[in-house]
């Protein structure tokens, strides 16, 4: 069965609204393609590569936070979960309530509208690019952790925090003096602007944060996963992709060396899992 719902009463009525430039940036509707295709495969194949070791096996209620227009979501339901989208951006909740067994609402990762351990699995793959102070970020996981069943795990994403210097420098863009003034002060400070319009408000976190954030919402970090190695950074990359043997070797070099914590900052971006105490 599937559902979306076009509104959702805010529970904390004080919480300060999701910025007005993110909810446009996304109303653009380029999210759902973005990781289909192209370079954006290894992201998404490599996301389901972890997700598929991490996850209690199905059925189980997977509520997929910031999820989009349903990208992942719509994987997890063909695995057999019971997945639930909630996202701030309308066409989102629009797109990812339409696939098959999936229910979207609106919301906002800082208060949930959702039930105390009512989740089996709760993920966060997007949010937390989007909230650039980091008491909102711990907000964001302490909502997690409540949604979450005791033992449950919850499994949040970041952009690394050099990841728009070695997009820039690869895509040639870096040249340029205002993009390379604008992409010194994200590696300096995390915060990415809407300068130029590649991207808009967000923050880039140094992997070694995220577990910190993790343990003062009450969460038990685990792990941390690099998704793309420095594979993404190859020239040939998207080539390799669409070839199922050079795939298959990039994804396995790849998952190698996830988790070396000095190879972490080359990916583009790292999953930090952890668990809600028993
Ligand atoms: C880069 S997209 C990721 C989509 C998908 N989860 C994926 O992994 O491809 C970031 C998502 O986070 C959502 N988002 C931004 N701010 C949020 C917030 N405060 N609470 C929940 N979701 C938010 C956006 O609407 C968008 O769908």
């Amino acid at each position: 069965m599937s559902s979306s719902s076009a509104t959702t009463e805010n529970p904390s009525p004080e919480l300060p609204a999701v910025r007005e430039e993110i909810l446009d940036y996304y109303a653009r509707g380029k999210e759902d393609a973005r990781i289909r295709r192209g370079s954006g495969r290894l992201e998404f194949w490599r996301t389901q590569d972890v997700l598929r070791r991490l996850l209690p096996a199905a059925p189980a209620r997977v509520l997929d936070v910031g999820g989009g227009s349903g990208v992942h979501a719509e994987w997890l339901a063909r695995d057999g979960y019971e997945v639930e989208v909630i996202d701030p951006v309308p066409l989102h909740v629009d797109q990812a309530g339409r696939l098959p067994g999936v229910t979207a609402r609106l919301g906002d990762a800082r208060a949930l509208p959702v039930e105390d351990a009512s989740q089996d699995v709760v993920l966060m793959l997007g949010p937390l690019y989007h909230l650039p102070e980091r008491p909102d970020r711990v907000k964001a996981l302490s909502e997690a952790l409540r949604v979450v069943r005791p033992g449950g795990p919850v499994v949040a994403a970041t952009i690394n925090r050099h990841a728009a210097l070695h997009d820039l420098l690869r895509k040639e863009h870096y040249f340029d003096p205002v993009h390379r003034a604008h992409t010194d002060e994200v590696s300096a400070t995390g915060r990415h602007g809407t300068v130029g319009g590649l991207f808009t408000t967000a923050y880039f976190a140094e992997p070694t944060e995220v577990p910190a954030e993790f343990s003062e919402a009450g969460l038990v970090p685990e792990g941390q996963y690099g998704l793309e190695g420095v594979a993404w950074l190859m020239g040939g990359v998207e080539q390799w992709l669409d070839d199922p043997e050079r795939r298959e070797a990039v994804m396995s070099a790849t998952r190698r060396i996830e988790s070396d914590p000095a190879l972490l900052g080359a990916s583009g971006h790292v999953l930090t899992a952890g668990r809600r105490r028993s």
